[in-house]
């Protein structure tokens, strides 16, 4: 067997479930390219995914690869694949499970170029949070100016992208962030930063148009109280928002979806300087599963990277 290295979930469980280990090489299909990874990002959807927490709305069959966004080259192109040729530098989200391996197919219609300044550690922070923080702040409708957005758990991956993106457009914005996290969120243009270790947002946040919460639980169910009458939260962590919305309230659930050519413009206003994107720890592919329970635990500022050249 033609075999590579991956990080694989063996059963549902704490960080132990998940071990390097060796999987069959695999062959692009129709579509598909094959990619050779040099960094993929660290996601909260890995330890939600360990943890089984998803397992009713996505069952999988383990062992799996775990994983799901990836920067490389271009090893191989599938039938039927005409964007994307063999030595191009891609990233992007899979779309599904697998990125955690040193070869992996992917759709190659979920692929964007990696603009030639970007180095691969740096592409593979994008894929997901910059474009998710993009589609979620629009997911019920186009943000403008002078409106009141709320980002709660704007530290992260996708809440730095978010709060840039309200303040680019104008929003009023209001962002959380534990206190040690506080500055860094202020610098990215947040106009009231709520230290949520010290403070309740809602004596900071009122008459809120648009709630994007990274956090779910009980964040959730108190940022009804912050919204104006015709407010909206839009939630990227918690599907649960649908069974508890409220009456008289609006509350959408958002699911991402891969859009190369907004990636490869974030990638592009990133080089550029138009757009910050922090990584925050750059990790070795042995360190992948202690990577993933930290983004549990502790998370920390911007992205978690797993560099597979160190
Ligand atoms: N639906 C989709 O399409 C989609 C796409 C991407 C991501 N997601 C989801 O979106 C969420 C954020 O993703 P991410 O990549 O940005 O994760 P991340 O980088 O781990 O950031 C999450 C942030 O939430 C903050 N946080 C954690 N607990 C909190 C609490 N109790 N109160 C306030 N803030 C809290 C943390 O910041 P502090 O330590 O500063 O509090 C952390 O930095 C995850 O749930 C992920 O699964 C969904």
């Amino acid at each position: 067997m033609n075999s590579v290295r991956a990080l694989v979930l063996t059963e549902y469980g704490g960080p132990g479930a998940v071990k390097v280990s060796s999987v069959e090489a695999p062959t692009a299909g129709a579509g598909q390219v094959l990619v050779r990874v040099h960094a993929a990002g660290v996601n909260a959807l890995d330890w939600k995914v360990r943890e089984g927490y998803v397992r009713n709305a996505h069952p999988l069959q383990l062992p799996t690869v775990l994983g799901i966004e990836l920067a490389g080259v271009v090893e191989a192109v599938g039938p039927g694949v005409t964007g994307l040729r063999e030595g191009d530098r891609v990233m992007g989200p899979l779309g599904g499970l697998g990125a955690y391996a040193d070869v992996v197919a992917v759709n190659a219609a979920n692929l964007g170029a990696v603009p030639d300044a970007l180095d691969f550690v740096a592409a593979a922070a994008l894929p997901l949070a910059s474009v998710a923080a993009w589609q979620s702040l629009n997911f019920a409708g186009p943000i403008h100016a002078g409106q009141r957005i709320l980002i709660q758990g704007a530290s992260g991956g996708l809440g730095g992208f978010a709060v840039q993106y309200a303040h680019q457009a104008g929003a009023v914005v209001f962002a959380t962030a534990v206190s040690k996290h506080v500055d860094y969120v202020r610098s990215l243009g947040a106009d009231h930063v709520i230290a949520s270790d010290k403070e309740q947002f809602e004596a900071t946040a009122n008459d809120i148009d648009l709630v994007v919460d990274v956090v779910g639980g009980e964040v959730l169910n108190r940022s009804w109280s912050v919204l104006a009458e015709d407010g909206v939260i839009v939630s990227t962590a918690s599907p649960a928002i649908l069974e508890s919305i409220p009456a008289g309230r609006r509350g959408l659930w958002f699911m991402n979806t891969p859009d190369p050519e907004r990636l490869h413009a974030i990638a592009e206003d990133v080089v550029e300087g138009r757009l910050r994107s922090k990584v925050g720890a750059v990790v070795r592919f042995d360190e992948l599963p202690a990577a993933i329970e930290r983004n549990r635990t502790q998370p920390q500022v911007g992205k978690t990277v797993v560099n597979f050249s160190l």
